[in-house]
């Protein structure tokens, strides 16, 4: 098995990358929009704090003690009558379905910011034509563009831990964190600044329902790259004197400071001039570029810099979501890593392109189940089920079966008596319940 080492800032970034991603700059937006802003931020703060925080200590430990792919890593640390854990490994396979919708929508992305150049829509109307335009009606396009970000994703991913995944996350973080920390000093000076920080930070209980909490426990798992293995085949590469706890805390508050800074930038932009928070999927594709055209020329470059930022937050993640499959395949199958690139990429461009093609007009029918187009199913799937379920397993792994001993000499020296025994409590009973919780409700079992 050859695993090579991050360097200590490398690793930092790489899964800083994997964690700050379109569920940052993209879906956290509006999912605040939509769920009315304050209260559901809070929910949100909450949820990283006492189960994602947790649940990336516990994920982190397990690569950086198996030192494998994920299933090698769960299979060595599992006790010796218990070697059936190895399956848990499997979640890698999430990232691949993940990765069907998400190298689609980096595919839009880069779309946008060819078409954004020679100029901003002027109404709503002309800039949702262009995006149902390019979602419905141009299958062509859009995979043309699917196609690029598959393989981009895939080079990058081909030249391994060092030269590919290090490397890239340590120049495009940094430069991605500029054009955030830019935009939001722009917004600074914008009356609508004021407006966007009390939407933000003042909640209003009455907008929080059952549904809100429950979308916040499972995007505070998305956008923390949870319960998939990627920040667990990271970690397997982690260097040998890093501090887990240490490391998980930087990497959590990063993800979470950059999804507050894109919130904050992006309905500075709106409530500049008077536009609801509220638009879905389509706020940063239709409603931003559509204000930016206010700012004249300089709304060009500022929706340049936004969809260059989306497209680099795009690609880290990607490439975390492609890794513990092409880890597996190298070390479980003795595939060449370019080959299993080549594999697993044609494999997640195919379905990718069925998703994709479920939101056309022309082939929507054809690639629905039960009228629900593909992207929503796989989307909603991942999302909602497969990461929880992921972030369960690693929860009762290392709050139940891997040898308690071992945890307490990794964790406990780093985190002081006290905070061990919170966390351990956390990893064994809110995180779990809370999980599991939140699966049976959204699966219809229960209703909260
Ligand atoms: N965290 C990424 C985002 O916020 C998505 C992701 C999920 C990446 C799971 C890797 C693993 O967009």
């Amino acid at each position: 098995m050859k695993i090579q080492r991050f360097s200590r800032v490398g690793f930092i970034m790489a899964a800083a990358g994997s964690a700050v991603g379109l569920g940052n700059i993209w879906k956290f937006p509006y999912m605040t929009g939509e769920y009315g802003g304050g209260a559901f931020v809070l929910v949100y703060l909450f949820t990283i704090a006492f189960i994602g925080f947790s649940v990336m200590v516990a994920e982190m430990l397990i690569g950086a003690l198996g030192r494998k792919d994920t299933v090698g890593s769960f299979e060595t640390l599992a006790p010796p009558n218990k070697k059936y854990w190895k399956y848990a490994g499997l979640i890698g396979f999430n990232g691949i379905i993940i990765m069907t919708f998400y190298s689609v929508v980096i595919g839009w992305i880069f779309y946008y910011l060819i078409i954004l150049m020679f100029g901003l829509p002027s109404t709503t109307e002309d800039a949702k034509t262009i995006f149902d335009t390019l979602v419905t009606q141009s299958p062509g396009v859009a995979i043309f563009y699917h196609t690029i970000a598959v393989i981009i994703v895939g080079y990058i991913v081909h030249k391994g831990i060092k030269s590919g995944i290090e490397k890239i996350n340590l120049i495009l973080m940094p430069a991605l964190m500029l054009i955030l920390f830019g935009l939001l000093l722009y917004a600074f000076s914008l009356d609508g600044f004021t407006k966007a920080w009390s939407f933000m930070f003042e909640p209003k209980w009455d907008k929080l329902n059952s549904e809100a909490i429950v979308r916040a426990v499972g995007h505070s798992f998305f956008t923390l790259s949870l319960g998939m293995g990627a920040i667990m085949t990271y970690a397997a590469s982690l260097p040998k004197d890093a501090n887990i706890t240490k490391t998980a805390f930087i990497v959590t508050f990063m993800d979470t400071f950059i999804a507050l800074i894109a919130g904050l930038v992006i309905f500075s932009f709106l409530f500049q001039f008077g536009a609801s928070p509220s638009q879905g999927p389509g706020l940063v594709f239709i409603s931003l570029p559509t204000i930016l055209d206010n700012f004249g020329s300089l709304g060009i470059i500022f929706a340049l810099l936004f969809f260059l930022s989306l497209a680099f937050a795009g690609i880290t993640s990607a490439i975390s979501l492609v890794e513990p499959v092409v880890q597996y395949l190298i070390d479980r199958f003795d595939f060449s890593r370019t080959k299993a690139v080549a594999f697993i990429s044609s494999i997640y461009w195919l379905v990718g392109i069925a998703a994709l093609l479920s939101y056309t007009k022309g082939w929507g029918d054809l690639f629905s189940i039960a009228g629900k187009p593909i992207f929503d199913i796989l989307e909603y799937t991942t999302d909602s089920i497969l990461l929880p379920l992921g972030g369960l397993l690693i929860a009762i792994f290392i709050g139940y079966e891997i040898h308690q001993d071992r945890v307490k000499a990794e964790l406990e020296p780093e985190m002081g008596e006290k905070v061990y025994k919170v966390w351990r409590f956390s990893i064994r009973y809110i995180a779990p319940i809370s999980l599991l919780f939140m699966m049976l409700n959204l699966m219809g079992i229960i209703k909260i």
